[in-house]
């Protein structure tokens, strides 16, 4: 199993989840993070700390968001490793909670 970053990420990154994780295991694109499955030790500390309260244990996660388990990993392989948290993107506090974003997600 594996914690799983979920739509309400992309646009905000709001960053507080990667100052968390104590094995690294974010990884940055433009306007999401993902979590590489391969190196999340299942320790729950980063779910409380998104603001925008988009990660979830892959056994917990809203049926609706199931796809974003294989788009983690797709993107884990590419992504660089962010290990300090930066300031949000511009107007997260707009997007956080906004519906069907994924079409906005930059690669
Ligand atoms: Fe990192 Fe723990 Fe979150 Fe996995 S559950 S991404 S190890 S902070
Ligand atoms: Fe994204 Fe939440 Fe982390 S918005 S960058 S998963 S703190």
């Amino acid at each position: 199993m594996a914690y799983v970053v979920t739509e309400n990420c992309i646009k905000c990154k709001f960053t507080d989840c990667v100052d968390v994780c104590p094995v690294d295991c974010f990884r940055e694109g433009p306007n999401f993070l993902v979590i590489d499955p391969d190196e999340c030790i299942d320790c729950t500390l980063c779910v409380a700390e998104c603001p925008a309260e988009a990660i979830f244990s892959e056994d917990d996660l809203p049926a609706e968001q199931a796809h974003f388990i294989t788009l983690n990993a797709e993107l884990a392989k590419s992504w660089p490793a962010i290990v300090e948290r930066k300031d949000p993107l511009p107007d997260a506090n707009e997007w956080v909670g906004v519906k069907d974003k994924l079409d906005q997600l930059v690669r």
